[in-house]
C-alpha cells in the first residue's frame, strides 16, 4: 500500500514570515487529509518552520544537501544537520541542480546513500530534456539516472526511496506531461527497479510526477495507478493552491 505523497518545492522563494504563514494556512486546510504533505523550503527556513510543521502533521523536506557529515565544505549543508533540525525528506538531483550546479548521477547516488545513512528519505529526481524526448531517448535517460542513483543501496533502503519523475521541459513551463506519458515513464522506472532489486520492491517504491502540476490537473496524474503523488514548484508557493492540489489528489 503506497501512501500518496505531495511535496512543495519552494525553490529560492519566501522569507521567514511568509513561510510560517504558509504552514499555518496549509495546516489548517489539510487537517483531515490522508495524503502525506511535505514542505521543502530554502535551507535557512527549515528550522523556522520545523515546529509549525510538526504541530500540523506536515513533513519537512530540504531541497539539497552534501553527502559528508562535516568538514571544510564551505556553503554546504550536511545530512546530520538536516536530521538535527527535524527534516524527514531531502530532494536530490533536481534538474536545476543538475543543469545549473553541475550535479551528476554519481553525486545524486552519493547524496541518496548519505540520506539513508542518516535516516532521511531522499526524493530522487529524474527526467529527460526536450531534446532527449524528441530524439526518442527518454527511457534510456531515465534508466541511466535511476540505475546510477540507486546503485549500492540496500534493498531495505531503496524500498523507501521516493522517485520524482520531472521531465525538464515541463518544469515551470505551464506545459505538463500527459497522465499517460508520465505513467509510461513511471512504469519504466518500476521495470528498472525490478531488474535492480525485485518486483516486490519495484511495486513498493513511491513515484511522483513533477512539472507544471496545478489543482486542476493533479487528478490526471493521480488516476494513474503507477503514480503516487507530485513534486510541485510554482503552485506550491500559494497555500490555497497547494492545499487544492493535496485535496484533489
Ligand atoms: O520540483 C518541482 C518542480 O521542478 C516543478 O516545478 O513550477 O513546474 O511545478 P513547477
Amino acid at each position: 500500500m503506497r501512501i500518496p505523497i505531495i511535496a512543495a518545492n519552494w525553490k529560492m522563494h519566501k522569507d521567514s514570515q511568509e513561510a510560517v504563514d504558509f504552514v499555518e494556512s496549509l495546516g489548517e486546510q489539510l487537517r483531515a487529509d490522508s495524503v502525506e504533505a511535505v514542505v521543502c523550503p530554502p535551507h535557512p527556513l527549515l528550522g523556522i518552520i520545523a515546529e509549525p510543521c510538526r504541530t500540523y502533521g506536515l513533513k519537512l523536506g530540504a531541497q539539497n544537501m552534501y553527502w559528508e557529515e562535516a568538514g571544510a565544505f564551505t556553503g554546504e549543508v550536511s545530512p546530520l544537520l538536516l536530521k538535527d533540525i527535524g527534516v524527514h525528506y531531502v530532494i536530490v538531483g533536481h534538474s536545476e541542480r543538475r543543469q545549473l550546479f553541475g550535479e551528476t548521477d554519481q553525486h545524486v547516488a552519493r547524496k541518496a546513500k548519505a540520506a539513508f545513512a542518516h535516516d532521511l528519505t531522499p526524493i530522487i529526481c529524474v527526467g529527460e530534456t526536450q531534446q532527449e524526448r524528441q530524439s526518442g531517448q527518454t527511457m534510456s535517460v531515465i534508466s541511466e539516472q535511476v540505475t546510477v542513483a540507486l546503485t549500492g543501496l540496500d534493498p531495505s533502503q531503496a524500498r523507501k526511496a521516493v522517485i520524482a519523475y520531472e521531465p525538464v521541459w515541463a518544469i515551470g513551463s505551464g506545459q505538463a506531461a500527459t497522465g499517460t506519458d508520465a505513467a509510461q515513464v513511471a512504469q519504466h522506472i518500476r521495470k528498472v527497479l525490478g531488474e535492480m532489486f525485485s518486483l516486490k520492491l519495484a511495486r513498493d517504491v513511491r513515484i511522483q510526477y513533477g512539472g507544471s502540476v496545478k489543482p486542476d490537473n493533479i487528478q490526471e496524474f493521480m488516476r494513474e495507478p503507477e503514480i503516487d503523488g507530485a513534486l510541485v514548484g510554482g503552485a506550491s508557493l500559494d497555500a490555497d493552491l497547494f492545499a487544492g492540489i493535496v485535496h484533489n489528489a
